[in-house]
């Protein structure tokens, strides 16, 4: 009889998942790409053979929506449509969705069900403060649609965050369900040995879960952090196509093939498929580059003496310029471990590095403590979940008495009742469409569906002398065609949306 077991010799390569239309972007360029700069692409990128497309979340719904004038699902399915063979993944924060508070478990259940409805294959699933009962609702609804739930340790460093933690971590998201193990370095902070030293033990307690490393080469560590982590064991590493790639995003594609060269471990993909999407994304890069800053590109290892994501950074010098406190900068990332440690050590990711960050600024500007905002008030109280460390006991009594509330030790989730119907009516209200995919996202961006729907059916703008702008994907196929000659179009004119009619006359 024949064996169908792999040989113990027979190595299996690592793959790599592709973050262009989504992480790259975001990190390089305010993630202002949009629809209609992907699709021409999206079909090469499909063929390339990537392990997934990154194609959604994170900031993506909430800059389509606000900035772009999409619908974020349409999005998906136009993407799903041109690129059918790889696998879709998307970034979810959890109970948070791609939102920055908590949300109610039947909004939680309808935003997974309506993603993976319009194609969404792979679920990355995060909590800000790495706190599993977070992860529940999204995960079990994921599994139950059929689709991979992956778990997410987010990377951080402190004193709570030793080895056997994260872990705990990583058997506390096998225990609930999860399918594969992401180790989510959102600021790049993770070395060779450290990387190495997590994927060998993940591998270990859990051998049949699948091991990915996402990380961003801010400081120049992400490159050899991937390979150490494959040589240990991860399946995948995170990628993106230049000039979308290095810097405060990923490692481009090419490069990391280079790095691993030779290595027994090492993936093939087509150079000249890769060469020609960069082609294609340096012209996008160039459209964007109002939102694009040379800084960004730059490797830079200050990151590393801050421990604080890239696009916290630049946030932040906007604020502080606002508050007219440029000169402050220094006092205020110094002030940052010290809100870590009174908040039990939280990780920085959204929505805890925007808490954080303000409130490390309030501190310098009105004394510690001394005007503690709400959001930094329920973390020290329980709301947004159990901190990784002990939240300092005068901190706590203090937002207990400011707040009036009480702290909490329960999943946050279960304090909330179901949202969904009140949702509905909020949209009858608006004259808004009541589906699913519409309540999810007015519970996170109600005034941006708004603007986005006006701008559907907004009239045409007054004859002018500037300049017209009409992008349509590259074959744009009718969304409708109500006669043989009257076919139906979504249009963007100006950064406005229009649905057109086109008559054959
Ligand atoms: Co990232």
């Amino acid at each position: 009889m024949r064996n169908f077991l792999p040989r113990m010799s027979q190595v299996s390569s690592a793959a790599f998942n592709n973050t262009v239309l989504r992480d790259g972007h975001q990190s390089l360029a305010a993630t202002r790409m949009s629809v209609a700069q992907m699709t021409p692409i999206a079909a090469q990128l499909d063929a390339i053979g990537f392990s997934r497309l990154e194609t959604w979340g994170g900031a993506t719904i909430d800059v389509a929506l606000r900035f772009l004038l999409e619908n974020p699902f349409e999005r998906l399915a136009t993407l799903k449509a041109l690129a059918s063979k790889t696998p879709h993944m998307m970034l979810l924060r959890g109970q948070n969705l791609v939102g920055y508070k908590h949300y109610a478990d039947d909004v939680v259940e309808a935003f997974v069900n309506a993603s993976a409805k319009r194609g969404m294959d792979v679920f990355r699933v995060f909590d800000a403060l790495n706190d599993p009962r977070n992860l529940i609702a999204a995960v079990r609804t994921v599994k139950k649609a059929g689709k991979i739930a992956e778990g997410v340790i987010c990377y951080t460093t402190s004193p709570v965050h030793t080895l056997e933690a994260f872990l705990k971590l990583g058997d506390d998201l096998v225990e609930i369900g999860c399918d594969t193990i992401c180790l989510k370095d959102m600021s790049g902070l993770i070395g060779p040995h450290a990387a190495a030293e997590l994927v060998a033990g993940l591998k270990k307690r859990h051998p049949a879960i699948p091991v990915v490393l996402h990380s961003h080469d801010t400081a120049g560590l992400a490159a050899t952090a991937y390979y150490a982590a494959i040589e240990a064991g991860a399946d995948m590493v995170d990628t993106s196509i230049a000039p979308f790639a290095n810097g405060t995003a990923q490692p481009d594609t090419v490069r990391m093939l280079e790095i691993l060269k030779g290595h027994p471990r090492a993936p093939q993909y087509d150079i000249r498929a890769l060469t020609e999407a960069r082609e294609y994304f340096n012209g996008v890069f160039a459209a964007l580059s109002k939102f694009t800053n040379p800084a960004n590109d730059r490797v830079d290892s200050d990151t590393l003496t801050y421990q604080v994501p890239g696009g916290m950074l630049s946030n932040f010098r906007n604020q502080l310029k606002e508050q007219k406190m440029t000169d402050r900068f220094n006092d205020v990332l110094a002030e940052i471990p010290h809100v870590r440690q009174a908040l039990g050590w939280i990780p920085l990711v959204t929505p805890t590095s925007q808490i954080v960050g303000s409130q490390a600024l309030l501190n310098v500007r009105f004394g510690r403590w001394k005007n503690f905002s709400p959001a930094a008030m329920d973390i020290a109280l329980g709301y947004y979940g159990r901190t990784p460390g002990k939240v300092d006991p005068e901190v706590q009594a203090l937002a207990a008495k400011i707040s009036g509330k009480d702290p909490v030790t329960i999943r946050p989730a279960d304090l909330i009742s179901p949202e969904l119907p009140n949702l509905r009516q909020e949209l009858q209200k608006n004259a808004l469409p009541e589906t699913d995919e519409m309540a999810v996202l007015y519970a996170m961006f109600p005034e941006q569906l708004k603007i986005y729907h006006k701008s559907l059916s907004a009239p045409p703008p007054a004859q002018s002398e500037k300049p017209i702008t009409i992008t349509t994907p590259a074959h744009a196929t009718p969304k409708e065609q109500t006669s043989p000659t009257r076919s139906h179009f979504a249009i963007t004119i100006n950064n406005t949306r229009y649905n057109a009619t086109v008559e054959e006359l």
